[in-house]
């Protein structure tokens, strides 16, 4: 089997981008590939976190990667803190990453723009840990978002350029991005990403949001004039985002055939569509979750999961540290 890596980090509440720019993905593939999925939550201190907040998301991850149908029995499910190699090889990582490479990386010239002051090293060094998170499994496939792309290029170059200075080390991955569903926009500025960062809750329905105020969202999304249910993201940007989320949602539907269903409708029928097809899903993952979190089974998922991983990535920081000389052998 192939195998397939990728995480969330989760600094806020998972939302309808996180669910179907990725860990859809990781649930429809979980039989065909070998699935890791972790946790980031070293990845979330980037930025200043409140310590209680930052662990009920945590934990709500972690529920919620089940509730949406993971399957601890086929994927291994773990969090970063717990394989300590994390850390370990990302420090090498970073001392194999240029400067230059981690000037380019978006995350941090976007909040640089913004004139954001008291950014982290952390948040500048951030793709060499991601680098790490993936080399460490070999992994053949890492499926993420479009914003994420281009960290999985950076770690494809810093695995060629080690395999090249100390002989193969790693797998070079391949960065699985998915045609529709991989930038699902904000609803109301269908210009902006949907984000867990959102500068107000309307344009961001999380997984865990009440229905009705769900249905709200959708109902309220920005769209524009002209008035026909059409995939055109330059000129209808709000309608093409709720044409990639209901395609998402219903089996892949192409846009040639939601455009036949609705036309001669307004938009109202459109998004009431989007909104059943929303509040439809929410509602299998809510209910899911409660029944996790009374289980009580999350602890020991995590442990299981902590235990398969940890095997595989403390081999793979031996090999590089051997291969560097940082090691003596005997
Ligand atoms: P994060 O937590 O920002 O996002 C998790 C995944 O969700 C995707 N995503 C979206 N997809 C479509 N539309 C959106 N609006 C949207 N918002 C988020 C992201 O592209 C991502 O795939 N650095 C990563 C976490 C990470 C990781 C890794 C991922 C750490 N190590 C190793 C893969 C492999 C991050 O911050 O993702």
């Amino acid at each position: 089997k192939k195998r397939m890596l990728s995480g969330i980090k989760p600094t806020g509440q998972l939302h309808l981008g996180s669910y179907i720019g990725a860990l859809k993905h990781f649930v429809d593939y979980q039989d065909e590939y070998e699935v890791f999925a972790f946790i980031a939550n070293l990845h979330c201190i980037t930025v200043p976190q409140d310590p209680a907040t930052l662990q009920k998301n945590l934990r709500d991850c972690v529920a919620l990667y089940l509730a949406c149908g993971l399957d601890p029995k086929k994927a291994t499910i773990f969090l970063q803190t717990d394989v300590k190699e994390h850390a370990q090889l990302g420090y090498i990582m970073c001392c194999h990453t240029y400067m230059g490479e981690l000037n380019r990386m978006t995350q941090f010239k976007d909040k640089q723009a913004k004139g954001e002051t008291n950014l982290s090293g952390g948040l500048y060094t951030y793709p060499a840990l991601m680098a790490a998170d993936i080399l460490l499994y070999d992994p053949d496939y890492v499926p993420v978002g479009d914003d994420q792309k281009q960290h999985v290029e950076l770690t494809r170059d810093v695995a060629i350029r080690m395999n090249h200075r100390y002989g193969e080390l790693f797998r070079v991955p391949e960065p699985l991005v998915a045609k529709v569903g991989a930038r699902i926009m904000s609803l109301d500025d269908p210009t902006r990403k949907m984000s867990k960062s959102d500068h107000n809750d309307k344009g961001c329905v999380y997984l865990l949001d009440d229905l009705a105020k769900a249905k709200k969202k959708i109902m309220s999304a920005k769209t524009d004039s002209i008035g026909h249910v059409h995939f055109d993201p330059e000129n209808q940007a709000g309608v093409s985002n709720l044409m990639q989320i209901y395609s998402c949602l219903n089996d892949n539907e192409s846009f040639e055939q939601i455009e036949k269903d609705f036309e001669g409708k307004g938009y109202g029928d459109f998004k009431k569509a989007v909104a059943d097809s929303v509040c439809d899903t929410l509602s299998k993952i809510q209910t899911r979750y409660q029944e996790v979190l009374s289980s009580g089974e999350l602890e020991e998922v995590l442990t299981e999961g902590a235990a398969k991983a940890r095997p595989i990535a403390a081999a793979k920081l031996d090999k590089v540290q051997r291969a560097i000389g940082m090691e003596i052998i005997e």
